[in-house]
C-alpha cells in the first residue's frame, strides 16, 4: 500500500474513519499526498542541526488527524477549488499542531512521540523548545498566503491553544470547579486548533458561511471528544497500543477527567484518592494508581461525557448536505467513544 493509503489505514485504526465513497477516497489520498510533500519542503534547512530536528516528528508520521479534517471539510464547497490554498491550510494546520507537541512535549517532560523519542529526549530541552517555534513560524508563512482573514484566524487560534496550555499547568484558580475547568483548557488547547482546521477546509474550498460555522462548531465539539478519549485511552490501554508512555500525566501531576470524576466520588478507594494527591515519580507507583483508576467508576463516567461531547458534535452535522464526506465525519465521532472500550 501507498504512503497515503496507509495514512487513510491509520486514521481508520486511529481514529475509526470510514469512507465506502471511492472518489472522496481517492481525493482525501491525493490531498494528503500533497500534504505530506508540502510538510517535508516546508521543514527543510540548510542548517543541519534545524532540519534533523524538525523532521524527526514528521517523518515519525502521527495520524494526520487536523490535514485530514481540513480535507473534508473542503468537500462541502465547490470542489473544483480543492487546489493549492485547501493544502497549505491543512499543511498549516498540522506544522502549528506539531509546534506544540514539541513544546508540551518539554513541558510534560515526555521521553516518547509517534512511536519513537520525543525530541527533548532525543535532543534536550533547547532544542525542542526551538524547534517548536521554527515550525510555529513556518506556519504562519504558510498561512500568509491564505489572504488576511486565515491569518488572523490561526494567529488568534494559536493564542487560545497557549492559553489553553497555560491555564492547565497553572491550575483551576481559587472557588473554580475542577471538570468545569478542565473542560475549557481542553476545548482551548485542543479544541480550537481542530475547529480552525474544519473552518480553514470550509473556506479555502469557499463553503457557505452556515457550513464553515457548522464545520468549526462540529471541529471545537469533537477536538473536546478527541481529547477526552485520549484521556481515558492513556489510562484503559497499554503503553505499545499508545505510541506514548503510559501515564505521563499522573506522574506530572496533570488531573484529566477520570481522575477528577474519580476524587470527586465519595466511594473511591481512599488509597487512589492519596495516589492522586500530587506528582507521582516511582514507577510502581503509577502502575497501582492505573490499575485504581481503571476499575473506578471516574473511568466510566469521563465516557458518559465523552459519549455526550461525540453526540453533540453529530448533531452539529445536521446542517450540512447529506454526503460521503458528512458520513465520514460521523464515523470519526462515533469512534472516538468505541476506542476508549
Ligand atoms: C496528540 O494529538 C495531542 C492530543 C490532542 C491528544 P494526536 O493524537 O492527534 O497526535 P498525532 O498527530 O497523531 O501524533
Ligand atoms: C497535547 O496535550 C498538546 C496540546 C493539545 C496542545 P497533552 O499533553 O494532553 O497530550 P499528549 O498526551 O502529550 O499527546
Ligand atoms: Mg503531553
Ligand atoms: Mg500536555
Amino acid at each position: 500500500m501507498s504512503v497515503q493509503g496507509g495514512a487513510i489505514a491509520d486514521l481508520r485504526a486511529s481514529v475509526g474513519l470510514q469512507i465506502a465513497d471511492e472518489q472522496l477516497l481517492r481525493t482525501l489520498v491525493r490531498g494528503l499526498s500533497d500534504v505530506e510533500t508540502l510538510l517535508r519542503e516546508t521543514v527543510r534547512s540548510d542548517v543541519k542541526a534545524v532540519h534533523d530536528a524538525a523532521s524527526h516528528l514528521v517523518e515519525a508520521g502521527g495520524k494526520r488527524f487536523r490535514p485530514l479534517f481540513t480535507l473534508l471539510s473542503a468537500q462541502f464547497g465547490d470542489k473544483a477549488k480543492t487546489d493549492d490554498h485547501v493544502i497549505i491550510a491543512a499543511a498549516a494546520v498540522e506544522l502549528v499542531h506539531l509546534a506544540t507537541l514539541y513544546h508540551d512535549d518539554v513541558m510534560d517532560e515526555a521521553t516518547m512521540r509517534r512511536g519513537a523519542e520525543s525530541v527533548n529526549a532525543r535532543w534536550d530541552n533547547t532544542i525542542a523548545i526551538l524547534t517548536g517555534d521554527f515550525l510555529f513560524a513556518h506556519a504562519s508563512r504558510l498561512v500568509a498566503d491564505l489572504g488576511t482573514d486565515a491569518a488572523r484566524i490561526i494567529a488568534e487560534t494559536f493564542g487560545e491553544l497557549v492559553t489553553g496550555q497555560m491555564r492547565e499547568t497553572v491550575g483551576p484558580i481559587d472557588g473554580e470547579d475542577p471538570v468545569q475547568h478542565y473542560l475549557t483548557v481542553i476545548a482551548q488547547k485542543t479544541g480550537s486548533l481542530i475547529a480552525t482546521s474544519g473552518r480553514f477546509g470550509g473556506m479555502m474550498s469557499g463553503a457557505p458561511a452556515e457550513y464553515i460555522d457548522a464545520l468549526r462548531r462540529f471541529g471545537d465539539l469533537i477536538g473536546t471528544a478527541f481529547q477526552i478519549s485520549d484521556d481515558v485511552i492513556d489510562i484503559a490501554s497499554r503503553s505499545d497500543e499508545l505510541g506514548k508512555a503510559q501515564g505521563t500525566d499522573l506522574r506530572e501531576g496533570v488531573r484529566t477527567l477520570p481522575m477528577l470524576y474519580a476524587l470527586a466520588d465519595e466511594k473511591t478507594d481512599p488509597r487512589l484518592v492519596e495516589l492522586l494527591s500530587g506528582p507521582i515519580s516511582d514507577d510502581a507507583l503509577v502502575t497501582e494508581a492505573l490499575e485504581l483508576l481503571r476499575t473506578s467508576d471516574g473511568l466510566e463516567r469521563a465516557r458518559v461525557t465523552l459519549s455526550d461531547y461525540a453526540r453533540r458534535a453529530r448533531a452539529e452535522l445536521a446542517s450540512l448536505p447529506a454526503s460521503p464526506a458528512r458520513d465520514a465525519c460521523e464515523s470519526v465521532a462515533d469512534y472516538l467513544v468505541e476506542r476508549t472500550h
